[in-house]
Order: structure tokens, then sequence, then C-alpha cells
């Protein structure tokens, strides 16, 4: 609805290179756009995007943290009803915490929710309900004042990119937990009104968008994190685990989401959260939607801008939010090989391409993933061994020994500064442009055996580049 204004402004936006859309934000938004002392900003490309597909309306809308996944500066339901009264309510009244709002249907599956609370004795308290592009600025400028730029990327969504736009997700805790005072939130998952709500909001068509990551939890509990695990960020959603935050999808939908995330192998890192459900349902591309540039970590997000704060480290996109080929695949230029006690230390040294796409496991010598003896698998750093499958369009390196023709282990076209978020999920993320170091660190492999080293490309044949012999 009412996207017909925005549209024109955005047709203006694109001869005007970004005035039209800056007239139409309030300041509270178009603040984001200035850099801070750290020189943090979002583009004003990425911060209103001008030609959002995004229906708002529809109750499976992806709205992420990707590009594509932002509603327009403009979409505000037009069927919102207080969550108190149940009266009908203008957008403009809708102003949390005074007034609670949710579209007809969610408003109506939310009060039986909290009727089946309330029977099992926790009373539910609503922080936050519907919240428009315009409160969503102030939202995020809140956490920005609190914990600079960055931080607040992590805990709230940029404007356009809150599901609480759509009017269908609120954060609900109980009053019990809220009664407690300041506490830490991550922690209301494990507390009994958070667990109640874990095992029964689905059955009134609610779902936990932002779980815990299975490789951040303590075996045997989806609520309590191994030691500050909560606070990472889960690479599936781009966001750190909300145990209060809920959408409503309809019952019909929780089902399908059901079925799916049963099948994607519940409590492993495959296990699928609703917007990879969604995304897929959409037919997306990715099934991890990129992060938006937001100022932080520009080398892990996407932009439009051709001069945001992330360009040009970032994944530049096309005017259709697609990614445009690498200028080139990634190049070997070095090699070598040597021990570090007993390891085996590989340095590749490649050219990559901006726009060039890569995926795990992100070898690291200290943090991060390493190889296991003997193993084609990885070992994490949480102490969990995966394997990452080769994925469409991605490039890696890839090492291989003696004359056995496979290629058992690769790596990731990034730096030993990316942590280890990215190798919980199997999806492209961008690999680091510029002349890229790569360590990676074997161990069992004896002096004597010949290394292979190449690039891998999706699913293609490796490209031989360099051999020589273990010392
Ligand atoms: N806290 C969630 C990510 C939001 O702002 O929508
Ligand atoms: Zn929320």
């Amino acid at each position: 609805m009412r996207r017909a204004r925005a549209l024109i402004g955005i047709a203006a936006l694109a001869l005007a290179g970004g005035g039209a859309i800056a007239q139409d934000l309030p300041a509270r938004c178009t603040d984001l756009t200035r850099a801070d002392a750290a020189g943090r900003f979002v583009a004003m490309l990425d911060l209103a995007r001008p030609e959002s597909p995004l229906d708002g309306d529809d109750l499976l809308a992806v709205v992420d943290r990707s590009p594509e996944g932002a509603l327009a500066p403009d979409y505000r339901p037009d069927d919102l009803v207080d969550l108190t009264t149940m009266r009908p309510a203008r957008a403009s009244q809708c102003t949390p915490p005074a007034r609670q709002c949710l579209r007809r249907e969610a408003a109506h599956a939310y009060r039986e929710l909290a009727r089946a609370m309330r029977d099992a004795g926790h009373v539910p308290h609503v922080t936050s309900a519907f919240r428009d592009y315009r409160v969503q600025c102030s939202t995020f400028q809140r956490w920005v004042s609190r914990g600079g730029f960055c931080e607040a990327a992590q805990a709230s969504a940029l404007p356009g990119h809150s599901q609480h736009q759509l009017g269908t997700t609120l954060d609900l805790f109980t009053y019990a937990w809220t009664l407690g005072g300041d506490k830490f939130r991550p922690g209301f998952g494990c507390s009994e009104g958070g667990r109640w709500l874990a095992e029964h909001a689905e059955s009134f068509g609610f779902v936990v968008p932002y779980p815990l990551h299975p490789d951040h939890r303590v075996a045997g509990s989806t609520c309590a994190a191994i030691d500050g695990d909560e606070a990472r960020l889960d690479p599936r959603t781009g966001y750190r685990y909300e145990p209060w935050h809920l959408r409503y999808v309809g019952r019909e939908t929780v089902a399908r989401f059901r079925a799916a995330r049963e099948a994607s192998g519940p409590d492993t890192a495959a296990e699928i959260t609703l917007d990879q459900f969604l995304r897929a349902h959409r037919g997306a591309a990715r099934p991890v939607g990129v992060p938006v540039c937001d100022g932080c970590n520009c080398d892990r997000c996407a932009t439009y801008a051709p001069d945001g704060p992330c360009a040009p480290p970032a994944w530049r996109l096309d005017a259709s939010g697609h990614l445009p080929a690498p200028a080139h695949a990634p190049r070997l230029r070095s090699a070598a090989l040597s021990r570090r006690g007993p390891e085996l230390v590989l340095e590749a040294r490649i050219e990559v391409a901006p726009n060039t796409a890569t995926h795990g496991p992100i070898v690291t010598e200290r943090s991060g993933a390493w190889y296991a003896r003997g193993a084609r698998e990885v070992r994490l750093a949480s102490g969990t061994s995966r394997a990452f499958p080769a994925i469409d369009g991605a490039h890696r390196l890839a090492i291989g020994f003696g004359d056995r023709g496979d290629w058992p282990w690769h790596a990731a076209l990034v730096g030993p500064d990316r942590d280890g978020a990215e190798n919980g999920f199997d999806a492209p993320i961008p690999a680091a442009p510029g002349v890229l170091v790569v360590r990676v660190p074997m161990r069992g492999v004896r002096a004597g055996t010949e290394v292979r080293v190449g690039i891998a490309h999706a699913h293609d044949p490796v490209a031989l580049a360099w051999t020589g012999a273990a010392p």
C-alpha cells in the first residue's frame, strides 16, 4: 500500500542522485547517512531503496538485512488495530510504547496466544509491535547512542529492514521478566515465560525468526548459549539471538516451515530459520541475504551505492539487486610451505577481483576452523566438525596431496580478520578483494608429501596452480 508516492520520489532520486528521497525522510533517518566519529554511515541508496519490490501486505514478505529485503519507506499496513482495544488505528496513531498495534489477523492471533500464556501463569508484556520506518530510524539511533553504529547494526534492523514495519511482529516478554529490571535480554529465552513461548507460540501462527544458532547452543538446549555466544551474530539472519521477537505468518505457513526445518537438520548448522524458509519459498538465489552495507564490516556486506562507506570492498549490486560477475577468477600469485611445530602451513597469495564470491571454511590460526588430522572435515572452534560442500558461483582455495587427484581440503578467500561467524552456514560470502594472503595450518601431513594448490570454482574441476613438497 501507499507505494505510489515513494516510487515517484524514487524516480526523482535516480535523476537527482539521492536528493529527492532525502527530502522525503525526516532528519532522524537521513542522519544515518552522516559519518559518525568512527566514519560509519549508511549510503542513501542503501537506506531507502529506489525500487523496493517487496509487498509488505504479504504475510510472507522476506524482510531481512539484505538490500533486497527492504520495505519502501512509506509502506505501512492499512489494517492496523490497537492491541488493547482491538479498534482500527492509523499508522500515525501507533506510537509505541503508548499504543501498540498489529495488523488485524496478527492481533487476533496474539490475543489467543496471550490468553493461553495467562492460563499457563505467564502475564504477557509487549514492549514493541508495529513500528513504521520513521520510528525504526529512532529505534536504530537509540542503539547507536548506546553502543555505536556497529553495535546498533547487530541488535536493530536498519530502517526499512525491520519486520516490525510489517505490522505482524512484536517483542513479547512476561511482566515477571520485565519487572526484574534491566536484565540480560537473551536470558529471557531460558526463563519460564521464554521457554513457554518457544514451545507454544508456533501453535498460534508465530515464529521466532532469530533463534539461537545451533553452533552457539549448549548441547541439548535451544535457549542456553555457550559462554558469550548468545551475543554472536547468527550468520543465517545477520542478527543476534532474540527469543522475544515473534513474527506472525499464520498456522498454515508455520506447519510448512516446521516440516522444512525438521528436514533441514535441527540442532545442526544446517537448521534453517524462518527467513531462509521464506527466501526459498520465494525462489531467492541465495539462502542467506548478505547484509546491506551499514558502514560496519564493509567487506561482508552488499551495496547499491557507488560511493557508500563500503565501496569498493563490499559486494556492489546492480540496479536489480544482482551481483555482477567479477572481472576475473581468483589467481594464485605464489604459494609457500613451512613447518610450525606439528603443523604444515601453506601460505597462498591470491589476487581477488571485487565482487568475487567465496564460502567457508574460513580457516584462521587462532580462533576459527582448522583441519583435523586425517579428516576431510573441518574442526570449528566450538569443537564441532563440519564439511563445507561446493556452492554455485563461489571460488575457494583447494588443497590436495600426492597423485590421488582429489582436492579434499579447501579454504575461503578471506583473511584471518574475518571471525568464524560465516562458518555457521553454507552460503556464498564476499571474498576479500585485492592481494589476499590465506594461511592454512594442517596437521598430519608427512615430510616429502606432494602438495597441490589450486583454485576451485563451484562444482567445476579444480584448476591446478602450484605444486610443492611438504618440508
Ligand atoms: N531487533 C530486530 C532485528 C528489529 O529491529 O527488527
Ligand atoms: Zn523485535
